[in-house]
């Protein structure tokens, strides 16, 4: 096994020593973890992932996503830098299936949004204290909601599955599905692929780096 920092490892996965009521998931020894594949996981080359990830809206219905990779997913998430720090969003692990169906709807009925894992991130500028005007604490808190997916869809790539980022949400809609006062910025929809795809070709960075 390869050594991990030690608090990476204990926000990963639940220790022992804490105790039932921080657990989002099973403790490590109650959980069916396959640490070779997150031995594999956390020697993943970053730009192996990067240059590998494509976008897939056909997620194999009959593979759940372990409850380990979510929770090495939403460590990932909280890895990801917020604007002082204050972590200004929150994640919706979306379960329920009649919630998913109000999401498609709130979607523009995009169906694959009724994926095996939908997360949508919301932003919570309340937990932005710094002292500025609120419209900056609002582009603060999408910023930090944005990268958090972003860091998010990432990690589920180092761990072979694929997603989809859905940023055509009505907000209203999302929000009343959700019973929530927190504005949306993005829905993840995770899974593992029914076919892998290989990435798209991009511009040239000629055309899309400005030396000035
Ligand atoms: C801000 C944003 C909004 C997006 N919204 C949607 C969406 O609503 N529906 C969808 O199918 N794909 C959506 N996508 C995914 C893009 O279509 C996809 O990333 C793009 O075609 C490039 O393909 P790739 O991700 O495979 O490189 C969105 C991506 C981003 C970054």
């Amino acid at each position: 096994m390869v050594s991990y920092p030690k608090d990476v490892f204990s926000r990963m996965f639940a220790g022992s020593h804490k105790t039932s009521q921080d657990l989002l998931y099973p403790k490590v020894e109650e959980a069916n973890i396959d640490f070779e594949e997150v031995d594999e996981a956390l020697r993943t080359n970053i730009f192996n992932v990067m240059l590998g990830r494509r976008s897939q809206r056909k997620f194999d219905e009959t593979k759940p996503v372990e409850d380990s990779k979510m929770e090495m997913i939403f460590a990932a998430a909280d890895t990801a830098p917020t604007a002082g720090g204050f972590q200004g969003f929150e994640i919706f692990n979306v379960k329920r299936d009649e919630i998913k169906v109000k999401l498609v709807e709130a979607a523009n009925k995009q169906p694959y949004v009724n994926a095996p894992v939908v997360l949508v991130f919301c932003m919570n500028p309340e937990r932005v204290r710094m002292n500025f005007p609120q419209d900056i604490l609002k582009k603060f808190s999408l910023q930090d909601a944005t990268l958090a997916a972003a860091y998010a869809q990432l990690a589920a790539h180092a761990l072979g599955l694929s997603s989809i980022w859905i940023g055509m949400i009505d907000e209203i809609k999302v929000m009343n599905a959700l019973e929530t006062k927190y504005t949306p910025s993005s829905i993840l929809c995770l899974g593992y692929p029914r076919k892998i795809l290989q990435p798209k070709s991009k511009r040239s960075l000629i055309g899309l780096i400005h030396e000035i």
